[in-house]
């Protein structure tokens, strides 16, 4: 692979692997969280050998892949928005091209997919991608082709992903597949199938790859990341089966924490997600006994109310999510805490609603994801439950959080007032080009003037300023780190 520098469409300059004397070119996007985008760039991969390159000109694409999430129906009609566009273009532009549905939806939907929406050739579901070369030539040959059987091996540990539209600093790694959680209101566990942990060899090739070709942040990524546990391939609920051996060599996530950051100890480590009943204190210890493991835990609740997390099938309390928090601060005092809220579950009355105002009081997160609660065909909550808080109680309580969370942000990220801060240069800002943006070790955005410095540099910035979400300040000179 070698790199050429392209230019989307803001002008700004990225880095793209492409493959040389491939003749075919893939479009290729995604949508929903973070595990799609790396994803997309493990698809990238199997197509680069496929002879496709990517572009990012929808008008000259022979094949058009869209990665597409089912976490809330909003999410689903983004991407039924987006085939009606490809259909403008086939009509008007192009039409030869052929277009593949990959992700949640093509799993939740199947043949569906097929019936309902004439322009799509391909279905391929979250474990089928090392399948693409056999669907592609069926749809060479003019035929619609689908797999959306779901494995519980395939963790694509083997494939080395395509970069797509990378800073060159900061990259993604996943780190298991799947949720066992069944948390009542979530399509995942039903779309991305049974947990599975990947061999942390080919995570730690990664990652050194990585450290070689300039990287310098990585996140290691999975639906529940705490859950991490190697003992030589298999489920986890299997690993009671396992040989002493097994048992005894097994790698749990605070493990394969540890081993990252010495692997790679001016390599910065996030991750990313962690559902509060499986974080362990190790894994918070961890994090302080290591510099190069960023001081962020997203940790999303959901809801304040005893009631609802339990009709939630969150295995937890608040008290004990509570006292989680406590922990954390007290082990790491700086770590920024980020979380995931939905208001409107099924049966939320005010009282909940309450609860979940006072324990966001009780925790002042740094920032957070809040949604309104989406029902989703199929889940639990979806075939027991009523949706029954009405929409207009959903979208005030939704902008009381908001407003909620922009006070406590704004309280937080002014505690970094008159600090200095190590930033990582990722990026132009967005507001001006005469600034760098990147991020703390806490994951808050810093802007600054250039300077002399550049994209990948660890700068001391001390801050001087800051709006509700991002510091401003002026850079002092490199950190020890670069
Ligand atoms: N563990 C996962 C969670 C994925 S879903 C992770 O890696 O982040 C991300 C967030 O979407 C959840 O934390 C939840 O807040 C929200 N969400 C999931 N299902 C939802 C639904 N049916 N309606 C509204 N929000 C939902
Ligand atoms: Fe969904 Fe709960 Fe897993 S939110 S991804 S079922 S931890």
């Amino acid at each position: 692979m070698e790199k050429t520098i392209d230019e989307n469409k803001q002008g700004q300059s990225l880095v793209i692997d492409k493959k040389e004397g491939n003749k075919r070119k893939l479009f290729i996007e995604s949508y929903g969280c973070a595990m799609n985008f790396s994803d997309s760039e493990i698809v990238a991969s199997i197509m680069a050998n496929q002879g496709f390159n990517t572009t990012q000109n929808l008008e000259e694409a022979d094949l058009v892949l869209v990665n597409t999430c089912s976490i809330r129906d909003k999410a689903e009609q983004t991407v039924r928005k987006r085939l009606e566009k490809y259909n403008a273009v086939k009509r008007d532009h192009n039409p030869n091209m052929k277009v593949g549905v990959l992700g949640c939806m093509a799993e939740r939907l199947k043949t569906k997919f097929l019936e309902e929406e004439k322009i799509v050739d391909l279905v391929v579901g979250p474990d089928a991608y090392k399948d693409l070369p056999n669907l592609l030539a069926e749809v060479d040959e003019g035929r619609d082709a689908i797999n959306v059987i779901l494995s519980k091996e395939e963790t694509y540990g083997d494939i080395s992903p395509v970069r797509l539209n990378t800073n060159g600093v900061s990259a993604f790694v996943s780190i298991t597949r799947g949720c066992d959680n069944m948390c009542t209101f979530c399509v995942v566990p039903f779309t991305r199938g049974r947990e599975r942990s990947r061999d942390p060899q080919s995570i730690i090739e990664e990652v050194n790859d990585l450290w070689s070709r300039g990287y310098k942040d990585i996140t290691l990524l999975g639906q529940n990341v705490d859950s991490y546990l190697w003992y030589g391939g298999g489920l986890k609920k299997d690993f009671e089966k396992a040989s002493d051996m097994q048992k005894a060599t097994s790698v749990n996530f605070s493990n394969l924490l540890e081993i990252c950051a010495k692997a790679q100890p001016k390599m910065r480590i996030r991750f990313s997600t962690s559902n509060p009943q499986d974080l362990t204190l190790d894994v918070v210890k961890t994090m302080a006994k290591y510099q190069n493991i960023c001081n962020h835990i997203h940790l999303p609740v959901q809801s304040g109310s005893n009631r609802i997390l339990k009709e939630m099938n969150r295995l937890h309390t608040r008290e004990e999510y509570m006292e989680l928090i406590d922990n954390i601060r007290e082990i790491i005092p700086n770590c920024t805490i980020s979380q995931d809220m939905i208001v409107g579950f099924p049966t939320e009355t005010e009282d909940d609603f309450q609860d979940t105002i006072s324990l966001m009081k009780y925790v002042k997160y740094n920032f957070g994801y809040m949604y309104k609660y989406s029902e989703r065909p199929g889940t639990m909550a979806g075939r027991n439950m009523k949706d029954d808080v009405p929409e207009d109680t959903k979208k005030r309580r939704l902008q009381d959080i908001v407003d909620l969370q922009r006070i406590h942000s704004e309280i937080k990220t002014k505690e970094w007032l008159g600090k200095t801060v190590e930033v990582l240069i990722e990026k132009e800002s967005k507001k001006s080009d005469q600034q760098w943006s990147g991020r703390t070790s806490e994951s808050i955005v810093c802007v600054f003037p250039k300077g002399h410095y550049k994209v990948g540099d660890f700068v001391n910035v001390k801050v001087t300023n800051c709006t509700s979400a991002t510091l401003i300040g002026e850079a002092v000179g490199f950190s020890q780190n670069t």
